[in-house]
C-alpha cells in the first residue's frame, strides 16, 4: 500500500500507530457498558406492543408479579413517554400525559426488573397486555404523503432551490428523469444497546452505550426533570455506533426509572431483536432525479425529489438531496422532500444519512447520463466538476476531488476499460467496472481539553469525547504527545465521562475535527507555559533563555541550538514544589463562513457477475480520499475499509422487511437481515491524496468516517450495468433483479 502523506515535520501525527487500546480490546479487559462489574446489580428486561398499531386496553402483571426473582414491574403508565422522546436536547419537555396508543410494533411498554436476567426474561414473557387493534398503515404506497416546510427539526428547510429550472429544461439537449429507491436498513452494530443506572440520593450515574455522554445528560435530565450536575454519564468504550446510538433513547429512561423506583443498580441490554425498533434505523426512500444537460455533457438542471418513511409522531427526513446541492456545477437545481407516516418507530440518521442514499441516485444517473452522451463517466464529472461550492458560491478550504478522479483511476486501470456492456468477460462471468464520487461535509463543534503534567512523569490529557470504536483515543494520544514533545507512550488520553471537559456528540464524522484541536491548544499552552517556568527560574539551565530557542523532546526541554542546556518537565515541577501542572483550553470552529467545506473522494470497482445465477461478486476496489491531513494511516484506512465495506453491503445486501399485514420486521437478526462477511469482501487499495487545509482548524483535519461509503453503492451498480446492460435503480442488488 502506497500512502501519499509525506508531512514529515510531524514525528507522531500521521503515523499509523496502533490502537492505544487494541490490547485492552483483544484481550477482554476493555469494559463495555454491560460489562462494567456493579455489585448489588438487578437486571431489567423491557416488554414491547406485540401489534402495530392500536389501544392498550390493560396490562395484566399478575404472573409476573409472583415469578421467581421479581422485584417490580414498571408499565408506560407510570413514565414519561417512552415513543415522544425530543431530538437533540430536548427544548420542549417530554409529555407526561398516559398515552395508551399503540403506534408500531415493538414499541416499549415497561420493564420488569428481577435478580437474575433469566428471571427478568422469563417474567417479561408473563406479561399479559390486551389491545385494540386497527389496521396498521405499513408502507408508502398506502400512506399519506406530506411535503415538511423544513427538515431534521427545522435545521434544514423542506425545499432548496437555485436558478430556475424551467430555464434548465429549455436549455437541455437531453433530459434524464429516472427513480432510485433504497430500503429500510438497520445500524445492527456488533453491541447492542444497553445502560446500568445507578442512584445515590439524587444523582443518577449511567453507564451508558452512546456516541454523545453529553447530549445523553442533557437528554435524560429533561426527561426526568432532574438538574445536569445530578447525572454523570459514561461510556468508555463503544462496539459500533453508526448514528443508532447517538441519540436518547426510550432503554435508557425505563433503566433509569427502574433503578430509582427498585433503588438497586438496574442493568438493561437490548436484544438484538429489540435494536430493530428500539434504536432508529435508515428509511426506505423512493427518489425521482432528473438531469438535463447538453450535448457536451453540461448540466443543465438537477431536480432531485426525496420521500421517506417516518412515524406516526416524529417527522424525521432521510435528506437524500444534501450531496445534490453542491455536488456539480449545475445553474437550475430543486431539492425537495416528502414525508409517508407508517406505523413505525422513528428514522434516525444512520452512517452518512441522506448522502450515502442520495449519492446512489445521482451517481448513478450521472453514469446513466455519460452512457447516454457517449462520455466517459470520469470525463462527465470533470465536464460539471465544480471549482467553488455552487450553491452558496464560497470558495472551498480544500478540495482534491480531480486528484481523486485521477489516482483512482491510475490505480485501478480505468483507462483499459471498454465501455460497451457485456464487453468483459472471465469465463462464466461477466465483468463490469464502475466509479462514483464520494462527498460528506466537515463540519466541527467546540471541545474542551484538560491536560496535566506530574511531578512522577505522568501525563494526563482528558475530554468528554467518545471513542465509537474508531480510534479517538490513539489519534487524540498522538496529537497531545506530540504538542506536548513526548512519545505517545507517555500520554494517558481519557474519554467517556460526562464529568469530564465538554465535548459534542460523536457524529456527523466532527470528533477529530472538533476535539484534535482542542488537545492541540491544551497541550501546546502546557507545554509553553513549562518553558516559561523553566526560562524564568534562576535555578534553570535554561533561566534568561527566549521561549522560540526552546524545544522539548521526550518531555526534556533544551536549548535548539545547545542541547547540553537543558531542564524536564519532571525537574521544573520538583523546583517549584508542584506536584503537577494543569491547563483547560476550549476550541470551537472558526466561525467566519468564507469557505464551504468538505471532505471528497473517489471508489472504483470491478464486479463479476454470474451469468446463469445473477451472483454478484466485488472483485476489486479501489478508493481514494481527500480529508485534509490524516492523523493515523492506519486507523484511517481502517475506517476506509469500514466504510466501503457497508457500502457493499448496502448495495447487494442489507434490506429490513416489514411485514406488509402485521407491521412487523420479519428479519429482526443477523442471519435474515445480510451484511458481508469476509468472503463478500475483496483486496481493497486505499489511497489518501495529501492536503493542508489552513481553514478548517489548527490541524487541518477534515471529517472522514462517513465519506467512504458514500458513492460504493453507486458504483457497483454501475459495474453491474457494465457487466450485464441491466440498470438496477432499486437496492439492493440482489440475483432475482438481474435474471
Ligand atoms: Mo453518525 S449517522 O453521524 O453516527
Amino acid at each position: 500500500m502506497n500512502y501519499n502523506l509525506a508531512n514529515m515535520q510531524h514525528r507522531i501525527v500521521g503515523k499509523p500507530l496502533d490502537r492505544v487500546d487494541g490490547r485492552l480490546k483483544v484481550t477482554g479487559e476493555a469494559a463495555y457498558t454491560a460489562d462494567v462489574p456493579i455489585d448489588n446489580l438487578v437486571y431489567g428486561v423491557i416488554f414491547t406492543s406485540a401489534i402495530a398499531k392500536g389501544k392498550v386496553i390493560q396490562i395484566d402483571t399478575s404472573a409476573v408479579v409472583i415469578a421467581p426473582g421479581v422485584i417490580d414491574i414498571i408499565t408506560y403508565e407510570q413514565t414519561p413517554s417512552l415513543v415522544k422522546i425530543p431530538f437533540f436536547s430536548p427544548q420542549q419537555p417530554q409529555p407526561t400525559e398516559k398515552d395508551d396508543n399503540i403506534y408500531y410494533d415493538g414499541q416499549h411498554l415497561g420493564i420488569v426488573v428481577a435478580q437474575t436476567l433469566e428471571q427478568a426474561q422469563t417474567a417479561a414473557s408473563l406479561v399479559k397486555i390486551s389491545y385494540e387493534e386497527a389496521p396498521p398503515t405499513v408502507t408508502m404506497a398506502q400512506a399519506e404523503i406530506f411535503e415538511p416546510e423544513s427538515i431534521l427539526f427545522g435545521i434544514m428547510p423542506g425545499k432548496i432551490t437555485r436558478g430556475d429550472v424551467e430555464s434548465g429544461k429549455a436549455h437541455a439537449d437531453i433530459l434524464m428523469e429516472q427513480v432510485y429507491t433504497t430500503p429500510i436498513e438497520h445500524h445492527n452494530p456488533l453491541e447492542t444497546s444497553a445502560t446500568i443506572a445507578m442512584w445515590e440520593g439524587d444523582n443518577l450515574t449511567l453507564y451508558e452505550t452512546t456516541q454523545g455522554i453529553s447530549s445523553t445528560q442533557r437528554g435524560i435530565c429533561a426527561v426526568l426533570n432532574i438538574p445536569p450536575e445530578n447525572v454523570r454519564v459514561i461510556s468508555k468504550y463503544l462496539g459500533g455506533g453508526f448514528g443508532c446510538k447517538a441519540l436518547l433513547k426510550s432503554h435508557t429512561i425505563l433503566a433509569a426509572i427502574a433503578a430509582r423506583q427498585v433503588k438497586r443498580p438496574v442493568k438493561v441490554v437490548l436484544m438484538r431483536s429489540q435494536m430493530y425498533t428500539s434504536c432508529g434505523y435508515r428509511s426506505q426512500t423512493q427518489q425521482h432525479l432528473t438531469l438535463g444537460a447538453t450535448k457536451d455533457g453540461k448540466l443543465t438542471l438537477i431536480t432531485h425529489i426525496g420521500t421517506s418513511l417516518t412515524s406516526p409522531f416524529d417527522d424525521f427526513v432521510e435528506p437524500v438531496g444534501a450531496a445534490t446541492t453542491m455536488m456539480y456545477a449545475c445553474p437550475n437545481l430543486e431539492v425537495k422532500y416528502r414525508l409517508a407516516r407508517i406505523n413505525a418507530s422513528t428514522p434516525t440518521f444512520m452512517r452518512a444519512p441522506g448522502e450515502a442514499p442520495g449519492m446512489f441516485a445521482l451517481e448513478s444517473a450521472m453514469d446513466e447520463l455519460a452512457y447516454a452522451l457517449n462520455i466517459d463517466p470520469i470525463e462527465l464529472k470533470l465536464r460539471n466538476h465544480a471549482d467553488i461550492d455552487p450553491h452558496t458560491g464560497l470558495p472551498w478550504s480544500s478540495k482534491s476531488l480531480k486528484q481523486c478522479y485521477q489516482q483512482g483511476a491510475e490505480i485501478f486501470g480505468w483507462a483499459q476499460r471498454n465501455p460497451v456492456p457485456r464487453s468483459m468477460r472471465d469465463e462464466h462471468f461477466l465483468i463490469g467496472w464502475g466509479m462514483a464520487s464520494a462527498t460528506f461535509p466537515s463540519h466541527a463543534g467546540s471541545a474542551s481539553v484538560k491536560v496535566e503534567i506530574f511531578a512522577n512523569g505522568e501525563v494526563r490529557v482528558q475530554s468528554g469525547t467518545q471513542d465509537i470504536g474508531t480510534g479517538t483515543y490513539t489519534v487524540m494520544t498522538q496529537v497531545a504527545a506530540e504538542a506536548l514533545g513526548l512519545s505517545s507512550q507517555s500520554v494517558q488520553f481519557e474519554l467517556g465521562d460526562s464529568n469530564l471537559p465538554k465535548a459534542p456528540v460523536t457524529g456527523n464524522s466532527i470528533t477529530v475535527g472538533s476535539v484534535s484541536p482542542a488537545v492541540h491548544k491544551a497541550a501546546s499552552a502546557a507545554r509553553v507555559k513549562m518553558i516559561q517556568m523553566a526560562i524564568t527560574d534562576s535555578n534553570s539551565p535554561l533561566y534568561g533563555s527566549q521561549l522560540d530557542d526552546i524545544t522539548v523532546e521526550s518531555g526534556q526541554i533544551f536549548l535548539k541550538q545547545d542541547s547540553s542546556k537543558r531542564d524536564s518537565y519532571t525537574d521544573i515541577l520538583h523546583r517549584h514544589g508542584l506536584q503537577s501542572l494543569e491547563v483547560t483550553e476550549e476550541s470551537s470552529p472558526n466561525p467566519d463562513k468564507q469557505y464551504s467545506k468538505h471532505s471528497f473522494g473517489a471508489i472504483f470497482v470491478e464486479v463479476a457477475v454470474d451469468e446463469l445465477l445473477g451472483e454478484i461478486k466485488v472483485r476489486r476496489c479501489v478508493g481514494v480520499y481527500s480529508a485534509g491531513r490524516i492523523l493515523n494511516l492506519k486507523t484511517a484506512r481502517s475506517q476506509v475499509i469500514g466504510g466501503i465495506t457497508w457500502g457493499i453491503g448496502m448495495a447487494l445486501m442489507e434490506k429490513t422487511v416489514m411485514d406488509a399485514n402485521q407491521g412487523r420486521i420479519v428479519n429482526a437478526n443477523l442471519s435474515d437481515y445480510l451484511i458481508p462477511v469476509h468472503a463478500d469482501i475483496p483486496n481493497m487499495e486505499v489511497q489518501f491524496v495529501e492536503e493542508h487545509d489552513s481553514f478548517v482548524n489548527a490541524l487541518g483535519t477534515k471529517s472522514l468516517g462517513e465519506l467512504p461509503i458514500v458513492g460504493v453503492a453507486a458504483a457497483i451498480s454501475n459495474a453491474v450495468y457494465h457487466a450485464t446492460g441491466k440498470r438496477i435503480r432499486d437496492l439492493p442488488i440482489t440475483p432475482d433483479k438481474l435474471l
